[in-house]
């Protein structure tokens, strides 16, 4: 079983072993995020299976994983939110992306910079030293960690926990 949180429009999606993997849920807010997802994959068909809700409110409803990813997502939904989702599905590997910021800001230059103001009132500005601690105190361990470097100074920061 795995659970992807915010799986948005399904990316990646692709690279699911449909042989070796019996469920996935994909999780996030926007309903038609998610009817995008399942329409672009359906050879997902009977695989896949998409949860409508809103992490942030309680209470959610999310079953049981071996391993949950959640990129560019700790930061719209917090560390305290993240620790109470990993409590409710219980994953033994937890995989995450965090987008870290040059001192521009989170959101780039360009011609559509406003239309991320209305997400600066649940955006999150995280580093991996805070969800390191957030997760140890919830008994996950890092068991990797690497970045690839963006164009525009900013970083993506992948860190694998392990449930000890
Ligand atoms: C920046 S996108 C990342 C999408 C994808 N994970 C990726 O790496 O490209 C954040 C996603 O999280 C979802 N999201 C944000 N807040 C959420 C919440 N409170 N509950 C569920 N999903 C949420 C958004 O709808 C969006 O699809």
């Amino acid at each position: 079983m795995l659970t992807i949180l915010g799986v948005a429009g399904g990316n990646g999606l692709e690279h699911i072993p449909r042989d070796r993997v019996e469920k996935v849920y994909g999780v996030d807010v926007n309903a038609a995020y998610l009817a995008a997802a399942a329409a672009r994959h359906p050879e997902l068909a009977g695989v896949l299976e998409c949860v409508r809700t809103d992490l942030a409110e309680e209470p959610c409803r999310l079953p049981e994983a071996e391993l949950l990813i959640a990129d560019l997502l700790v930061e719209y939904i917090g560390c305290p939110c993240f620790q109470r989702v990993i409590r409710q599905v219980r994953p033994e590997y937890v995989s995450c992306v965090l987008q870290i910021n040059a001192e521009g800001g989170w959101v780039s230059d360009s011609p559509y910079l406003h239309a991320f103001d209305a997400l600066e009132a649940v955006h999150h500005d995280l580093d991996g030293g805070a969800l390191e601690t957030a997760m140890l105190a919830i008994g996950c361990r890092v068991i990797g960690r690497t970045e690839r470097e963006l164009p525009n100074g900013k970083k993506f920061l992948r860190m694998d926990f392990q449930r000890a």
